[in-house]
């Protein structure tokens, strides 16, 4: 039996005497576009903020302050929120899948960096996507994780705490002494990386843009050394390339699904000035269908419908 939400909610009491009004419900939640932004000079760019002009910020690695169409866009769901609830969530979550603010925000992300809708999970930050990540991936006893001792401290917490758990080591690779970046080169980089996988390494942790130093590793030639020692392996011996990339999303070529890497963990609410609370993890499809799922999402119909219908969820799982 296939019930849909909308109808599974329409025949409870809980929907009774809600007039429904979907239009004017997205229209307040700002469906529309919001007012665009020209960027033609500095000052006109300068405008949009409301940051303390007593100030010269250099903060984008912390958070952002939000510009004036973001600012906009979320004082409109603030209001269509507060308005009316329900028919708020009914028209923007459970109906029409154009309709769907969490799919149009995915798919607007997957547009920007090459990937596809179905490969984009929405989460609230980078520690947050991280997690869903590391703890996702099925690792056990005999497996490695490799990160750098560049990493930041959410990235090392979050591989000891996935190997308390599941019983992988994790190791740590330095790719340069102390905190001068300034001699690093691309193919050193590389290399030392490369060289620092063992045979009971299953992922390299690494960040794309470190915030210690500002140091940006080169994501595609790193992720062609990875293949070659991947194709040497059996498939379940492979190494997972896993990127924190915040501080290179919103300020660098944003087409990080196209770079051979295998999942990109970011926050939205730094250089991408998203609002506080934001992220993504992409992974590719290959990799969510063998993911051990840690939260659910209302976005994943096949998860609903097996619900709805006593069975389990049918694979292969996606991203939602
Ligand atoms: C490299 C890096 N990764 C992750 C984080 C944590 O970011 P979030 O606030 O999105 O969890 C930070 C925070 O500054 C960071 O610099």
């Amino acid at each position: 039996m296939a019930l849909s939400r909308r109808s599974f909610f329409g025949s409870t009491a809980l929907a009774a005497g809600a007039a429904l009004l979907p239009g004017e419900l997205l229209a307040r939640a700002g469906a529309a576009a919001p007012t665009p932004a020209t960027l033609q000079d500095w000052d006109t760019v300068r405008g949009l903020f409301e940051l303390s002009p007593d100030w010269v910020h250099a903060s984008l690695f912390l958070l952002s302050s939000h510009p004036r169409p973001v600012r906009e866009a979320m004082e409109k769901m603030r209001r269509a929120l507060d308005a009316n609830p329900a028919d708020m969530l009914e028209e923007s979550a459970f109906s029409k899948p154009e309709h769907n603010l969490d799919v149009r925000a995915a798919a607007a992300v997957a547009r920007y960096i090459g990937a596809s809708v179905e490969d984009v999970a929405l989460t609230n930050s980078t520690t947050h996507g991280l997690a869903v990540a590391y703890h996702g991936l099925s690792l056990g006893p005999g497996d490695e994780i490799l990160t750098t001792a560049h990493d930041h401290m959410v990235h090392v917490e979050t591989a000891r705490l996935v190997s308390a758990r599941c019983g992988a080591s994790v190791r740590e690779v330095r790719l340069f002494e102390g905190h001068d970046a300034s001699a690093a080169t691309a193919e050193g980089l590389v290399r030392t990386l490369r060289d620092a996988i063992a045979p009971a390494t299953r992922v390299l942790g690494v960040t794309w843009v470190h915030s210690s130093s500002g140091l940006k590793l080169p994501l595609r030639r790193l992720a062609d050394a990875v293949r070659e020692v991947n194709e040497k392996r059996e498939p379940g011996r492979r190494v997972t390339l896993l990127v924190d990339g915040v501080h290179g999303l919103g300020a660098d070529d944003p087409r990080v699904a196209e770079t051979g890497i295998d999942v990109f963990v970011s926050g939205l609410h730094k250089w991408m000035l998203g609002p506080r609370g934001t992220g993504i993890v992409w992974a590719r499809p290959e990799l969510w269908a063998r993911m051990r799922p840690i939260n659910l999402s209302y976005n994943a119909e096949e998860l609903y419908l097996a619900w709805m219908e006593g069975r389990a969820p049918q694979p292969p799982a996606r991203a939602s």
